[in-house]
C-alpha cells in the first residue's frame, strides 16, 4: 500500500486518523481538502509532508488553468496557504517551494516535478535509514538489538512503503539484527501504537507498546540497545525538532549511554536556521490532550497545553544520518563517518 499517490488529476492518500482499524483512500480533488487533510493528520510525517506539499501545488496548477492559461498569482495563494498548514516540518514548505519552481513553465511542467519529488522520497529514505543500520551495527555490538522508537517515522510518514527511522529498523531486521522493537504509544495522538504497531506487524517485526512514561525506566533495567526516530526540521547546528517527547528520550538515553540516533532525509535540514530556538513549535488544541482517542477523559474544562513537537539539543544526539551524512556528536568508527 502507497502512503500517497498522484492518479493524474487527484492526490490519493491512506487516511492516518482512520488507522489501524480502517484502511481507507481519500481522494483529495481541491487545495481546502488537502490543506484539512494536513491539520487533521489524514496526511502526517515530514517526508509526507514534503510530497503532500508538492502534489499541492500540482493540484492547484491542475485547477487555475483555463483556456490554456494559467493564473500564477492563484497558485501562489493557494501553495503560500499548504506551506503554512503546519508550521515545524520544513519538508512541507520545501515540497511546495520545488514545485513552484517551475511554476512558470505550466501546469504539466509543475506535475512532473511533483512526481520526482514523490518518486524520489523512497529512494532517499531508503539510503539514509541503510546508512542508519551500518552506523547502528557498529555502535552496538551486542545484538539482536533491542531498539525503542517514538512516533512514527515509517513508509506511514513518507509517501511510499520505506520510512527513516522505522525503515533502519526495517533495514536492521532485514540483516537479522533485530530482537524486538519497544514502540511509544506516543501521546496524545498515538502514532506509536496506531500506526508504528500497525507497520511493524504487517512486516513480522517483534514489539512491544509502551506507555511514553515507562522510557526511562526501561534504559535503566537495560531493556534497550539504541533508540531511532525521525525528525521535522534540523536546524543548521544539529539541533533537532521530532515529536513531543523525543528531547525526554535523548536525555534518559545519554544519561544511561545508549546510542540516540535521528534517521531523516536531506530536506528535513534547514540550513536557515541557526539553532534548533527558532523553530517554530505547533501548538495544538487543547481537546486532544484532555482526551484519549476522541474519549474525554479529563474535566472538559480543564486547562491543557498541547505542544506538538520539542527540541533536542545536538549534543544529547549520537548521530543525525541522512541519505548523503552522517552528522555525529563524537568520533564514530571510520566506516560510518
Ligand atoms: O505530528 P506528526 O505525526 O506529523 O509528527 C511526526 C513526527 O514527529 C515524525 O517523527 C517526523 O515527522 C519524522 S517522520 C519520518
Amino acid at each position: 500500500m502507497q502512503t500517497l499517490h498522484w492518479d493524474g488529476s487527484v492526490i490519493k492518500a491512506i487516511d492516518q486518523c482512520l488507522l489501524p482499524h480502517q484502511e481507507v483512500v481519500l481522494s483529495l480533488d481541491d487545495v481546502d481538502g488537502l490543506i484539512a487533510a494536513i491539520q487533521r493528520l489524514a496526511i502526517r510525517g515530514a517526508p509526507a509532508l514534503g510530497v503532500a506539499g508538492a502534489l499541492g501545488v500540482a493540484l492547484s496548477a491542475r485547477l487555475r488553468t483555463g483556456d490554456g492559461r494559467l493564473d500564477e498569482e492563484a497558485v501562489r495563494a493557494d501553495a503560500e496557504r499548504i506551506a503554512s498548514a503546519r508550521p515545524t516540518a520544513v519538508n512541507l514548505r520545501w515540497g511546495v517551494t520545488r514545485a513552484l519552481s517551475v511554476l512558470s513553465e505550466g501546469a504539466a511542467a509543475v506535475e512532473a516535478e511533483a512526481l520526482r519529488v514523490l518518486e524520489e522520497d523512497e529512494r532517499v529514505n531508503h539510503d539514509a535509514s541503510s546508512r542508519a543500520a551500518d552506523l547502528i551495527i557498529d555502535l552496538c555490538p551486542s545484538r539482536p538489538l533491542r531498539v525503542l522508537t517514538h512516533c512514527n517515522a515509517g513508509g506511514l510518514a513518507t509517501a511510499g512503503k520505506w520510512g527513516t527511522a522505522l525503515g533502519a529498523v526495517f533495514e536492521l531486521a532485514a540483516r537479522g539484527a533485530v530482537e524486538s522493537v519497544v514502540v511509544d504509544e506516543t501521546r496524545p495522538l498515538l502514532q506509536g501504537a496506531r500506526l508504528t504497531a500497525w507497520e511493524l506487524g504487517r512486516a513480522g517485526i517483534p514489539y512491544r507498546l509502551c506507555v511514553d512514561s515507562a522510557a526511562a525506566s526501561l534504559m535503566k533495567r537495560g531493556l534497550v540497545d539504541c533508540v531511532i526516530v525521525g525528525a521535522d526540521r534540523i536546524a543548521a547546528n544539529g539541533d533537532v525538532a521530532n515529536k513531543i517527547g523525543t528531547y525526554s528520550l535523548a536525555v534518559n538515553a545519554a544519561h544511561h549511554r545508549i546510542p540516540m540516533i535521528v534517521v531523516a532525509p536531506e530536506s528535513t535540514v534547514d540550513e536557515e536556521l541557526a539553532d534548533g530556538d527558532l523553530i517554530v513549535i505547533e501548538e495544538r488544541a487543547a481537546d486532544e490532550v484532555r482526551s484519549a482517542h476522541g474519549v474525554l477523559v479529563a474535566p472538559a474544562d480543564a486547562e491543557a497545553f498541547n505542544p506538538a513537537f520539542d527540541v533536542t539539543p545536538a549534543e544529547l544526539l549520537t548521530a543525525v544520518v541522512t541519505e548523503r551524512r552522517v552528522m555525529a556528536r563524537a568520533a564514530l568508527p571510520a566506516r560510518v563517518r
